[in-house]
């Protein structure tokens, strides 16, 4: 095999192949369909704040192209995980199973609802929640008394699980879903990144009670920031629409509002983006699965595993990402691609390790921490103009 820094280069130039020449980020938005002309209609219409058609359109949307039943627009994807945690009934002093690996809004959320994290390993082929750590968990810590189920180990209540489809790709989320079922523990899914990712026939957020996607600057799809909150179960739809627009009961006029709500609501404007964002969103898809298959095709040449959609799962390949040797192989490639302007980044400090979660109690981590060692993501945004040239 060529030596490590022949290998690092023809990555570098499958890269510059595909985003060009300067420097090139991570993910960053493309704008190349009816963006300007929804925004120009929401400021010649007055509606640019948190009332408007392009709200419920939006919602409609996403509503149809996952095949929930109902989405609830808000003002972004952490907000939508804080709401739909409430809903699925975490409370203060509860613990809500989790992966460390994973960006901090998750945990963030827990918190919001005063629960604490526990944290559960990953599977290193799907980066997500592996569902043979969490039976092992529940197989030890979990009791079930008068319906409801406790950590016999600390005593709290577990009221949610919390697994995440890591850059796309879908973690085993029937396996989970089953299992949580067994405990009678809901399943909030955060699909935040995952929008366009299928188990079989069936959408990412589809499984869970409740999901969240989020369209943040960096997302698949953006609205500049924002997320939505996913369900079927219309109650909880009803629930979720309410407490994000400050619980006000509706009236021509008055002002009455009848619990703690929250001013969670996605402007007009950001509403406006997404749906035409949603436009393209099915050709965006297809050229991210391009750009994936190329990075693939480099990555085996090289001889660097390229993390691929798990069998039976479409991932949207959000961020693409590869998996070197060894912690120094890793930093040394991240300051060889950084030093060639081309933006690479390690995945997330594992969640345990930070200050605000050192006390959550954890399982070992095994593959986390062997994952947050070698994975490093590679620029991943739809280039330039290739909605039009680079289709298949
Ligand atoms: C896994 C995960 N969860 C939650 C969020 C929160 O979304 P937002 O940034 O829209 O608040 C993000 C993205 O930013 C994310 O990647």
């Amino acid at each position: 095999m060529a030596d490590l820094t022949t290998r690092f280069a023809s990555i570098i130039e499958c890269v510059r192949s595909i985003h060009g020449f300067g420097y090139i980020p991570l993910h960053r938005p493309v704008f190349e369909g009816n963006e300007r002309q929804y925004l120009a209609d929401c400021i010649d219409s007055n509606f640019v704040s948190s009332v408007g058609a392009k709200v419920t359109e939006f919602e409609q949307q996403i509503a149809a192209f996952t095949g929930v039943k109902h989405a609830v627009a808000t003002v972004n994807g952490t907000a939508a995980l804080h709401i739909a945690l409430q809903l699925a009934g975490v409370s203060r002093d509860d613990e809500v199973i989790t992966q460390a690996l994973t960006f901090i809004a998750t945990c963030n959320a827990i918190r919001y609802c005063g629960a604490y994290p526990v944290f559960i390993d990953v599977d290193r082929d799907t980066l997500g929640l592996s569902p043979d750590a969490l039976r092992r968990f529940l197989d030890q810590h979990a009791e079930i008394r008068h319906g409801q189920v406790f950590n016999k180990t600390s005593g709290r209540r577990l009221s949610a699980c919390v697994p995440m489809h890591t850059f796309g790709h879908p973690c085993r989320i029937e396996e989970i879903v089953a299992l949580c079922a067994e405990y009678n523990i809901p399943v909030v899914e955060d699909a935040a990144e995952a929008l366009g990712s299928y188990v079989g026939m069936r959408h990412t957020g589809g499984f869970g009670r409740l999901a969240i996607l989020s369209f943040n600057g960096n997302k698949i799809i953006t609205t500049g920031g924002g997320g939505m909150i996913l369900t079927d179960d219309a109650k909880l739809a009803d629930r979720a629409k309410h407490l994000t627009t400050t619980a006000k009961i509706p009236h021509p006029y008055e002002f009455v509002h009848d619990e703690i709500g929250y001013n969670y609501r996605l402007p007009n404007l950001n509403a406006a983006l997404g749906c035409a964002q949603m436009e393209r969103l099915p050709e965006m898809l297809a050229v991210k699965a391009t750009v994936a298959a190329r990075y693939a095709a480099i990555c085996a040449e090289a001889g660097f595993p390229f993390i691929q959609a798990p069998l039976g799962a479409v991932s949207n390949y959000w961020l693409n990402a590869l998996v070197l040797e060894s912690l120094a192989e890793r930093d040394a490639f991240l300051d060889y691609s950084n030093g060639q302007g081309v933006m690479t980044r390690p995945i997330w400090r594992l969640m345990h390790r930070l200050d605000m979660f050192r006390d959550c109690s954890h399982d070992g981590l095994e593959n986390s921490l062997w994952l947050e060692e070698r994975v490093v993501n590679i620029p991943s945004s739809v280039p330039d103009g290739a909605l039009q040239s680079l289709m298949p």
